[in-house]
């Protein structure tokens, strides 16, 4: 039995349905769907430990992701191992190693100074961020963003979920750190470009300026958290610009593209 926490993400999802074609999947959120013969979702909170208990419990395997920095991680391990859990796939952030002044590296220690089997998935900024701008594509097509000619090698969720999936089911992957990125850098005007060639209509561009973003952005999060975000969007420095090749080494294929990701997801720009 497979334990998916963030069951109803960007990873999760796609994860959950390449899992479910090979080993039971037990699939965590707050708000479950509708379980089926091979996936039972259930109501559970991540920071709740006895949601947990009873989340884990019978499970060999956890993919384990924190939606916020507000997770007591080893709280989460502890739980984890005393319901038997022995090995453990985590995602934290390209982060760690390109940023490691933030102290992130502290997320994955409980992991991999635990005696469990663990995996590290540290993956670039996500395709799916580009979501934030459906709503401005689907009334007015443009897309207004910072750092319009800086480019960033965005990753697929699903290609996430693919070495996720592989590193819980195939050997070889115990105590190994991997770095995943998409496979070309692209801009923010290219990505616009490219779901206006998705929905088959031009999408405008309209760059903001740092202070606009930064305003736009501390309406979601907290400043300290926007300023390490705008740091990267606008000056990455050599690790966030670098294309790493783990996704086609881990699953024998080639990272997606940008252009991919928006063509599956054009619907919600539409
Ligand atoms: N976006 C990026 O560019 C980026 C880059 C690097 C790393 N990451 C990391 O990727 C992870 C996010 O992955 P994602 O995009 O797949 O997630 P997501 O789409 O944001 O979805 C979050 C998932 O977690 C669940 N969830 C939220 N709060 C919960 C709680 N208190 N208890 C249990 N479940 C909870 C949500 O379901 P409910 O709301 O129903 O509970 C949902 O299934 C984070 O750890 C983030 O740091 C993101």
């Amino acid at each position: 039995m497979i334990v998916v926490t963030g069951a109803t993400g960007n990873i999760g999802r796609p994860l959950i349905e390449r899992l479910s074609a090979a080993a039971p999947v037990r699939a965590l959120s707050r708000r479950p769907r509708e379980s089926t013969d091979r996936v039972t979702y259930i109501e559970a909170d991540l920071g709740d430990p006895a949601d947990l208990k009873s989340a884990f419990a019978g499970a060999d395997k956890l993919f384990l992701l924190t939606p916020g920095p507000q997770f007591d991680l080893p709280a989460i391990v502890d739980v984890a191992e005393g319901s038997g859990i022995e090995r453990i796939v985590l995602v934290t952030s390209q982060r760690v190693e390109s940023r490691p002044e933030e102290g992130l590296e502290a997320m994955e220690r409980p992991i991999t100074e635990s005696g469990l089997d663990w995996t590290v998935l540290r993956p670039s900024g996500f395709a799916s961020n580009a979501l934030m701008w459906a709503e401005s594509v689907r009334t007015g097509r443009s897309i207004t963003a910072p750092f319009g000619d800086v480019g960033l090698p965005v990753i697929d969720p699903a290609d996430i979920a693919a070495v996720a999936a592989a590193a819980l089911t195939e050997d070889g992957h115990s105590g190994k750190t991997y770095t995943l990125t998409g496979p070309e850098l692209v801009t923010p005007a290219e990505q616009a470009a490219t779901i206006g060639a998705a929905l088959g209509e031009p999408v405008e561009f309209i760059e903001q300026s740092r202070e606009e973003a930064f305003a736009a952005l501390t309406r979601l999060w907290p400043a300290e958290v926007v300023e390490g975000i705008l740091r990267t969007l606008g000056e990455p420095n050599r690790i966030e610009r670098t294309v790493s090749s783990a996704v086609a080494t881990v699953t024998g294929r080639p990272a997606r593209t940008f252009a991919a990701w928006a063509e599956r997801h054009a619907a919600a720009f539409r």
